[in-house]
Order: C-alpha cells, then structure tokens, then sequence
C-alpha cells in the first residue's frame, strides 16, 4: 500500500526497528532506551504482543509504501477511565515529511474507533519541539507541566508537557481541517 500506513507490530518488522531505534537520536528526547539494547526490537514485540493480548495496548510499526520505518503505539489503555497514552517515533533518514503526524492520526482514528477511550494523552519534554509541534498539529492540549519525577532517563527538574486529545476536540480538529 503507497504511502504511510499502520501495521500490528510483528516480528517482520524487527530488522526496522532495530535498525533505526538504535540511532541515539530516538532515545535522546523519548523513552525508547538508549543506548538501544541488542535485542531491543525483540523485548519490543513481546511487550507488544503481550500488552495486546490483555488489551493494555496496541502497538504498531509505522510503515513507509510498505516498509518500516518506525513505530507507534496506544498503551496504558483503561477501559474504566476511558483513557489511553499514545507514543511513537520515526527513524531519523525520514524526519520532517509529515510522516509522524500523519501515523499519529492514524492511530488516533484507529483508538477513538476500535478501542473504549474517549480521550488519549501523551507526555512529552518541553524541550522535544519536534514532538510539542506533532502533538499540537494533531490537535492536543497542554492540561499539566511538571517536572520529571522519577525517570532515570532525564535530571529532575526536566520540564514535561502533559498532552491531552478528548474524543470531542479531536472531532471538531477533524472537521476543521476537512473545511
Ligand atoms: C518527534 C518525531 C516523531 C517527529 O517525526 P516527523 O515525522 O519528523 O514529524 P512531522 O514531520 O509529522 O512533524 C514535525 C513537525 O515539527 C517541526 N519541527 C521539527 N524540528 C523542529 C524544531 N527543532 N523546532 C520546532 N519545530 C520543529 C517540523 O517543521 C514539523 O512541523 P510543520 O509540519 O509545521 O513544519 C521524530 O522527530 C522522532 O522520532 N523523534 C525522536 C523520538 C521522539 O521524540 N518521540 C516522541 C516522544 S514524545
């Protein structure tokens, strides 16, 4: 299929993953570890599969005219709440083509649809510009900011945007970019 698309994360997509995860640049401003271990991708599919299984999680490769090129992912998933958290990444050789926020809307038309959220949230560094003006284009608000807590990834004091989509805004967001 031409152009961006989602696929359930599957072992096909290992070689991808690896391959583009272990550039520092993934890890640097999100939780994908970094260094990437070895067998990263691998301890990936098997959360994935496993959060999928008891319905926690969905997680995806994000797919270029059919080959990998990244991943995304709804997890925490909480029926009750009606909540989920959404994250994703896209290896660096295909930055700044729109290819995230166009995966992103995909999952979250996917999320509103098949799974019991009405709302997604995401957090994110202050700092991470790239990832705020992804969010934002997909229409998410900025609902808390506080500092890091306890991530050994980032010093304590890092500031972090807490980003939230309700199943409302994101419909009015599609109506206005259709108009
Ligand atoms: C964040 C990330 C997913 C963006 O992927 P992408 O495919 O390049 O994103 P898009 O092309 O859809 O949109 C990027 C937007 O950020 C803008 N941008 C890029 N770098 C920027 C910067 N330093 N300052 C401000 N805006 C920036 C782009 O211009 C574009 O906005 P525009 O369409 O208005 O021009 C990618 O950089 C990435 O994987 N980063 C590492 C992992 C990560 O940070 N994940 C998110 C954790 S919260």
């Amino acid at each position: 299929m031409a152009g961006i698309a989602l696929e359930f994360a599957h072992r096909r997509h290992l070689d991808a993953i690896q391959r583009y995860a272990s550039d520092p640049a993934i890890g640097a401003l999100s939780n994908v570890p970094s260094p990437y271990p070895a067998d990263g991708a691998a301890q990936w599919l098997a959360w994935a599969e496993g959060e999928r299984e008891a319905g926690t999680g969905v997680h995806f490769a994000v797919t270029l005219d059919g080959q990998c090129i990244g991943s995304c992912g709804l997890t925490h998933i909480d029926g009750k709440a009606r909540r989920c958290q959404f994250g994703y990444w896209i290896g660096k050789p295909f930055w700044g083509k729109g290819y995230a926020t166009d995966a992103g809307s995909q999952a979250l038309r996917r999320g509103f649809h098949e799974l019991p959220v009405d709302t997604v949230e995401a957090c994110c560094l202050l700092r991470n510009s790239a990832s705020l003006r992804v969010l934002e284009k997909l229409g998410f608000d900025i609902f808390a900011e506080t500092s890091n807590g306890n991530n050994p990834k980032w010093p304590a004091d890092e500031p972090i945007g807490h980003y939230r989509l309700t199943r409302a805004a994101w419909q009015a967001h599609q109506s206005q970019a259709a108009s």
